[in-house]
């Protein structure tokens, strides 16, 4: 076999076995590049007589062509396959049943402040809302709490300025729709509150109220009474007793703290943790319009009369879900959260 013959076969074998590009480049240095086997021969040609030079030259360069060829052809025999490859993997399949995706949910906050709203927008009331930022007038001085009224301690909050402060409840809801509307007045103001109470399992520096007012002419307890006692039920459950205790408010008198009979442990008491044994748990303060606010607020309180409320609703949806802790309403841990979204998180 003389050395054209063993570079073709040689070639030709190692090109059969190649399977990728680096394989075909490094194949075609050896032997065709400049340093490579067949290029050597075409420099030994020196040494052939003149006579036989044409012949081999020509033979040279035809192998040289079909070595070209060759591997020119491999290399796109290589890269189709990889494209059929790559083809078949992106493959579709447009029959397979689809991956259910993540649905979220409703907050448990959120439900519970919805049910609260629905459970008051059904009796009749409209839902008002106010500025987190309010000035300290609505907040404080038209509800009957002077500056340097003790009441301020429990309601400190942050300043922006002497006068501009993040709300402590919503009752300047309440204050800013007596200005602007006649009685006879229904409405539900829920919203974010902001205290300067520490993070606790009970308390949080912004929590979320939702504050009632009626005013109209011969609204009395009853009323009030009557009202909250539905709210209780919708929201509690059909079988939950509703206890009122005298108590102050400086925009409301009389004043009443509302209890209801623990839904944790029914009323019993017994080793209860969320009623501690007592067998009620509070959930709210209520009373009559103290006629004072009316009357800053425009409002004739020789003919009108009224009931307010303010609900926690943190509090309310710890009672309703059995929620020891209220951090964990804010910490949004999925494992917490989907427990109320029916297993969709
Ligand atoms: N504004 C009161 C508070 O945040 C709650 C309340 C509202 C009490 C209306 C009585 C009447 O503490």
């Amino acid at each position: 076999m003389d050395a054209l013959t063993s570079i073709r076969e040689e070639t030709l074998k190692k090109l059969g076995g190649a399977s990728n590009e680096a394989e075909i480049e490094q194949l075609r240095v050896q032997v065709l590049g400049r340093k490579g086997e067949l290029t050597a021969i075409l420099r030994s040609m020196g040494q052939l007589s003149p006579g036989e030079r044409p012949a081999f030259g020509q033979k040279v360069n035809a192998l040289r062509e079909e070595i070209e060829g060759a591997l020119t052809q491999k290399s796109a025999a290589i890269e189709s396959a990889q494209k059929g490859a790559r083809i078949k993997a992106e493959t579709l399949d447009i029959s397979a049943p689809g991956e259910a995706l993540p649905a979220g949910a409703a907050h448990p906050l959120m439900s519970t402040m919805e049910k609260i709203v629905k459970t008051f927008v059904n009796m009749g009331f409209r839902v008002e809302e106010g500025p987190e930022i309010e000035l300290d007038h609505f907040n404080f001085e038209l509800l009957n709490i002077p500056k340097n009224h003790p009441a301020r301690d429990a309601q400190d909050t942050l300043y922006f300025s002497e006068n501009i402060l993040l709300r402590t409840h919503t009752s300047p809801v309440q204050a800013r729709t007596m200005l602007g509307q006649k009685p006879p007045i229904r409405i539900i103001c829920p919203g974010r509150v902001y205290r300067a109470d520490e993070l606790d399992l009970t308390h949080s520096p912004a929590f979320i109220q939702c504050e009632g007012l009626v005013v109209d002419e011969g609204i009395t307890m009853a009323d009030l009474k009557g009202t909250l006692a539905v709210f209780a039920r919708e929201v509690f459950g059909e079988s939950v007793q509703v206890r009122f205790r005298p108590s102050f408010f400086p925009f409301t008198e009389p004043s009443a703290e509302v209890d209801v009979s623990c839904p944790a442990c029914g009323g019993s008491g017994e080793n209860c943790r969320v009623c501690k044994g007592t067998g009620w748990v509070e959930v709210l303060g209520s009373g009559m319009v103290n006629p004072r606010v009316l009357e800053l607020c425009g409002i004739d309180s020789t003919k009108y009369t009224g009931f307010a409320f303010g609900i926690g609703v943190e509090r309310a949806a710890m009672l309703k879900y059995n929620v020891p802790d209220m951090r964990l309403f804010y910490e949004n841990d999925s494992r917490f959260l989907a427990q109320f979204s029916k297993g969709r998180l």
